[in-house]
């Protein structure tokens, strides 16, 4: 097992990356604990759960809502949690963000960890404490930072993932490889049947790679004033995908990069090869689904991007594989860049 560390204002959150997620039983203390799962985790798993009170949401990205976290504050009231109190999500990205959306402001802030089942949550969603609910389809438009005290990662949890789920989450480490890991892109390339079989070591030596880079990412920018923004890369078209065709997260993230890594290569920042090289991973986890948004349509869906600042949008570009850099750009140039492309291709 590896522990890796976020030192972030006055929070110190603890990554464990190839642990059994048993463990958990250790890290909780004796009461005061709420565990909140979505109904097929707890199918899966529930019978192993520490002896908690277990509040289950639907599994999906329809839970991720204002009215659930109401709903979900309620019941917490009612079992007796108070300021000491910790919530443990136990879940993949949804079960996470809306655990640390809660304990956030459930009475004014309590404490919070999670057991991440998904590789989405474990490469990206449930480090780093970002957390939040979606409004009327705008992504994660209510929210904040909350650091979970310990996130477990149990690369042997990804073996119940469906296909859908688990190349999603595929999505996410290649983009992690992308901006920052040249190295990470390379294991991931040269080792597609490993990564296909879910080889439980292999997973953990690329989650804990991915973990390293955006732990790094997250200690000197958790407020996402700066280098944090490369987090981001793929988001912007892939946030409109998402929208416009209720695509799973990291299906619309990678058609988001490869459009993201096009636009790179009009600009003379990544070579052909490399364009080739990332669309062809891509494509050997099915990862590049159609999306034909109407021209009409594509600006509409980028302005609802809460990255935007007035006009103009902080777009990642690659600047070669492993590296990216953001740009301001304006909503228009992206939403003109989506419509040339569909002609490029
Ligand atoms: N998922 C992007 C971030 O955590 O900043």
């Amino acid at each position: 097992m590896e522990k890796i560390v976020i030192k972030t204002g006055d929070s110190v959150s603890e990554i464990l990356v190839g642990a059994g997620w048993e463990m958990v039983h250790e890290l909780l203390p004796e009461s005061g604990v709420a565990i909140l799962t979505d109904r097929n985790i707890f199918r899966i798993y529930g019978d192993k759960f520490p002896d908690f009170p277990v509040f289950q949401v639907d599994a999906g990205e329809a839970s991720k809502k204002i009215r659930v976290v109401e709903s979900l504050a309620g019941e917490l009231l009612e079992t007796g949690i108070d300021r000491d109190g910790i919530i443990l999500g136990i879940g993949g990205g949804v079960v996470c963000d809306l655990a640390g959306f809660l304990a956030s402001i459930y009475m004014r802030g309590i404490r919070c960890a999670y057991v991440s089942t998904s590789l989405l949550s474990q490469v990206d969603a449930s480090t780093g404490g970002k957390n939040g609910v979606n409004l009327d389809g705008a992504k994660n438009v209510l929210g904040c930072f909350k650091q979970p005290e310990f996130v477990i990662c149990d690369p042997e949890m990804l073996e119940t993932l469906t296909e859908e789920e688990y190349h999603s989450g595929l999505a996410e480490l290649i983009k992690t490889a992308l901006i920052g890991d040249r190295k990470l892109f390379e294991l991931i390339e040269n080792n597609r049947a490993g990564i296909s079989r879910r080889d439980p070591g292999l997973l953990s030596m690329c989650i804990s790679m991915a973990v390293n880079f955006k732990a790094a990412v997250v200690t000197e920018d958790e407020r996402e004033t700066g280098l944090r923004r490369l987090l981001n890369f793929g988001h912007t078209y892939g946030h409109a995908i998402e929208m416009y065709k209720s695509y799973r997260h990291g299906y619309a993230v990678a058609a988001g990069m490869e459009l993201a890594s096009r636009f790179s290569l009009s600009r003379g920042m990544i070579t052909r090869e490399e364009f080739e090289r990332i669309k062809d991973l891509l494509n050997s986890y099915g990862l590049l689904p159609g999306h034909d948004i109407p021209d009409d349509e594509i600006i509409h869906l980028i302005m609802k991007d809460k990255k935007k600042s007035g006009n103009d949008i902080s777009f990642v570009f690659l600047n070669g594989i492993g590296k990216a850099v953001a740009e301001k750009i304006t909503v228009k140039e992206a939403a003109e860049f989506y419509i040339q492309s569909k002609t490029d291709k």
